[in-house]
């Protein structure tokens, strides 16, 4: 499967002005989730990508939907497993010998692993392996894509944390110490390529219903967007994938040309506030107002 790639012809109905017009990016994890809708929008406003996932079927699928349905040229899959080197390596060196360069590099792909919520439950394999897809492997994109983005003095490396970098107690252990590290991987990376005129910045989603949250949930769509919004601060929007690949196409893209070294947490200020001890109160008079009667 390693460097299995389709392309297609342009379409002019496509060829208005475009945020990404002529820029090059590898999504990885872009076959599902933030990562597929992420590889629509970049591909829609222009740019040449390339997938990297593991789920070849999905991504594939996603490419060849890409090209002969919406007409967009200059749209790959490779398969590659984030957690291994060589894999990683091949990706930017494919993108580097089909498109001739690279400018983004989206590290996105990550798991949730077990739902081990307490320090008792906590499986060392598990936290590895956590550790190994949403930590070692934001690690080597950051890695390979500086190999080839410092030379070339530009680029913006993007990276996906989530909402349990800035909220604690609500994820399994190994879920939020990844992402944790993630942020400081991107604060570190924002430091040292600065100099080179790369930029860094992370995305903190809070819960969306993708395919890692239904399946991690053991529910459908709709019952995970009801909790969702349920919980949410923000009244009248069901988040989507959608969402969240607007946010990484203001912080790939010239917008945000001076931006660098934020995690900009997309969650509809669900982190702002801890509702424990006003729903605790509520319970409270409620339940006095209740004896009273
Ligand atoms: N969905 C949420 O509520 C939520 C919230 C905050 C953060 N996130 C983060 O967003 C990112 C994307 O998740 P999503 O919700 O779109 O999930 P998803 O499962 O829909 O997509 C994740 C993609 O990553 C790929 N992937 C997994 N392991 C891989 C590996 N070793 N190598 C290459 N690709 C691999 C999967 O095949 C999948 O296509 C993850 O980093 C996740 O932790 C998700």
């Amino acid at each position: 499967m390693n460097g299995s790639v389709v392309n297609g012809c342009a379409d002019s109905s496509v060829s208005k002005r475009r945020r990404l017009e002529g820029k090059v990016a590898i999504v990885t994890g872009g076959a599902s989730g933030f990562g597929e809708s992420t590889v629509r929008l970049f591909a829609e406003q222009g740019a040449k990508v390339l997938i990297a996932d593991v789920q070849d079927d999905l991504g594939l699928s996603l490419c060849n939907d890409l090209v002969s349905e919406s007409g967009y040229n200059d749209v790959i899959y490779v398969h590659c497993d984030v957690t291994q080197d060589s894999q990683v390596k091949n990706a930017v060196d494919t993108a580097i010998s089909k498109f001739g360069k690279l400018d983004i590099m989206f590290n996105n792909a990550g798991i949730p692993g077990n739902l081990d919520f307490t320090i008792l439950d906590t499986d060392y394999e598990n936290f590895k392996r956590v550790f190994e897809v949403n930590v070692f492997g934001p690690l080597l994109g950051a890695k390979h894509a500086a190999r080839v983005m410092i030379p070339a003095k530009s680029g913006v490396i993007l990276f996906t944390s989530s909402s349990a970098s800035v909220v604690s107690g609500e994820s399994p252990h190994s879920y939020t110490v990844s992402k944790h590290a993630v942020v400081g991987l991107m604060k570190n990376l924002c430091v040292e390529l600065g100099q080179y005129g790369i930029r860094v910045n992370c995305i903190s989603p809070g819960s969306v219903s993708t395919p890692l949250l239904t399946t991690a949930m053991g529910l459908e769509k709709t019952a995970v967007d009801d909790i969702v919004c349920s919980s949410a601060v923000l009244k009248g929007v069901v988040p989507t994938a959608e969402d969240v690949a607007e946010a990484a196409l203001y912080l790939v893209s010239d917008s945000s040309k001076f931006v660098s070294g934020i995690n900009l947490v997309v969650d509809g200020g669900y982190s702002t506030t801890n509702p424990t001890y006003t729903n605790v109160i509520k319970q409270t008079f409620a339940a006095l107002a209740k004896d009273t009667c």
